[in-house]
């Protein structure tokens, strides 16, 4: 299991006196009690210094979040030429906040989110795919070579399907056909 490793990961850094930061852009909204997120699901309350995550995915609107100790969120404010510059304007945060509300008052919307995950890793693998080692619903399909992800991506595009292919580092990329040269 990997997420599970966040709990030795915070018992490692508790005794080396490191910093403990956990990416949750693939969890909020998923993970925890009404989509809490990772420090939720381990009950890791107060253990972790800095929490992210993204508003994109199963929140469903864009920007993202830091959370931390006071001192880091001043610091981030007053380095905000370099970080944090794009504030959220009132209607994604209204979005935001009507996302938390439905995650709050229907939770029966994640179930399903886990359901559709087991469908869809399911009919991948018989199809022959290699999923990779993910654990929540956001799942890679990896085919190896940069270049082919990317042909992959274009193909899928042709039918229909928009998923970027990611790949490091950054390769020539295939155009889809429609895509303007
Ligand atoms: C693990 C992880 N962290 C952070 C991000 C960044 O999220 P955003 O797309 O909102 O910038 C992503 C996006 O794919 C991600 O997968």
């Amino acid at each position: 299991m990997v997420i599970s490793a966040a709990a030795e990961l915070v018992e490692h850094a508790e005794r080396h006196g490191a910093i403990m930061m956990v990416d949750d852009a693939h969890a909020s909204g998923v993970l925890g009690r009404n989509g809490r997120g990772t420090v939720d699901l381990f009950q890791l309350h107060g253990r972790v210094d800095i929490q992210v995550g993204t508003l994109s995915k199963a929140i469903g609107v864009l920007g993202g979040y830091i959370c931390g100790t006071k001192d880091l969120i001043e610091f981030l404010y007053s380095a905000r030429a370099r970080f944090c510059s794009q504030l959220l304007i009132r209607p994604v945060a209204a979005a935001c906040l009507a996302a938390f509300d439905i995650l709050e008052a229907e939770p029966e919307r994640i179930e399903q989110l886990w359901k559709n995950t087991r469908y869809f890793k399911k009919g991948l693998t018989e199809l022959g795919f290699d999923t990779g080692i993910s654990e929540t619903p956001i799942t890679p399909v990896m085919v190896g070579e940069a270049a082919k992800a990317h042909r992959l991506s274009a193909e899928l595009f042709n039918e229909g399907v928009f998923r970027q292919a990611s790949a490091f580092p950054p390769s020539r990329r295939i155009k889809p056909a429609c895509a303007p040269s």
